[in-house]
């Protein structure tokens, strides 16, 4: 403010120098000597005015620009203080990084395919006894044929999924035959539960842009794996148990089938071994809580 009218008054002594030199002037000539003493009073009168109203002008337009600059200038400096003070008083909530927002950062999911069979009753209770979870991707058949099973999964918090009724490759069939597949394996599921699954598995993970299509259609979403044992291949329950545990990360989905005693016999190594690198055993639904129908899910 007091730097702002000392600038404008400079300004004006330069622009009323002029006006000065012009009276000396006029006042130096001989024509101006001859001329009546008054009319030069008179002159320099005038530009005294002229400097004072001058000097009015500035001092007014200063006082004009202090009222509307500084204000302008002065909450800026006052409001930066003032989000500290709140602060302060009522701290807000630190924003969470996207990763800590995961349920269970550390969790996979078992899943076995085929069944449910003879053995799905003991893998069961393994899983109850170590208060895990798994999901059952189940043929339309086999849930006809045990639809206790299905029942006890459901109320000990498993996930059941839907792995078509007759195990055909799916990316071979039309729309229609793709359709029929699911239709199938959700009847026999709702049979034994009431409820349509939310997952369908495609035999041998074969899918395509037909079958995303179809399971959009139907309200699935494709559980697919990226850690696979090969149990139905090497029936060796202490290779199933390494290669579930080794090749596990957090929000792998594992693939094993419940029809083979040796993957049955290697849960409770597996399970234990999953937690001894701090992984937790959880059930599709708790791994991915919010599917996306149609959407292909190799891990979270
Ligand atoms: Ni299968």
């Amino acid at each position: 403010m007091h730097r702002l009218l000392t600038s404008a008054l400079t300004v004006l002594a330069t622009t009323a120098l002029p006006a000065c030199a012009n009276a000396q002037f006029l006042e130096g000539t001989p024509k101006a000597a001859e001329s009546s003493e008054p009319n030069i009073q008179s002159a320099v009168s005038e530009i005294q005015t002229d400097i004072q109203s001058r000097i009015d002008s500035t001092r007014a337009q200063a006082q004009e620009l202090s009222s509307t600059v500084a204000p302008q200038d002065e909450p800026q400096n006052e409001a930066a203080p003032a989000p500290d003070t709140q602060a302060g008083a009522a701290p807000q909530p630190v924003p969470q990084p996207q990763a800590n927002s995961v349920d269970c950062p550390n969790c996979v999911a078992l899943t076995f395919d085929d069944g449910p069979s003879p053995y799905t009753n003991q893998l069961l209770d393994t899983f109850k006894a170590k208060d895990a979870r798994a999901s059952f991707m189940v043929l339309a058949d086999h849930a006809y044929q045990y639809p206790q099973a299905l029942q006890r999964m459901q109320a000990e918090g498993h996930t059941i999924g839907n792995h078509t009724k007759t195990h055909r490759q799916l990316n071979q069939l039309a729309y229609g035959d793709i359709a029929q597949e699911i239709d199938a394996g959700n009847a026999a599921i709702r049979n034994a539960t009431g409820q349509n699954p939310q997952w369908l598995r495609p035999p041998y993970g074969a899918t395509n842009e037909t079958i995303d299509q179809v399971a959009r259609d139907k309200g699935l979403s494709q559980a697919l794996w990226n850690v696979d044992t090969l149990d139905w291949k090497i029936r060796d329950s202490q290779h199933v148990c390494n290669s579930a545990v080794q090749d596990a990360n957090p929000g792998s989905i594992v693939l094993m089938h419940d029809i083979h005693p040796t993957t049955v016999n290697a849960a409770e190594c597996i399970i234990d071994g999953l937690r001894a690198k701090g992984l937790e055993p959880v059930s599709l639904d708790e791994l991915l809580r919010t599917p996306v129908d149609g959407k292909r899910y190799y891990s979270r």
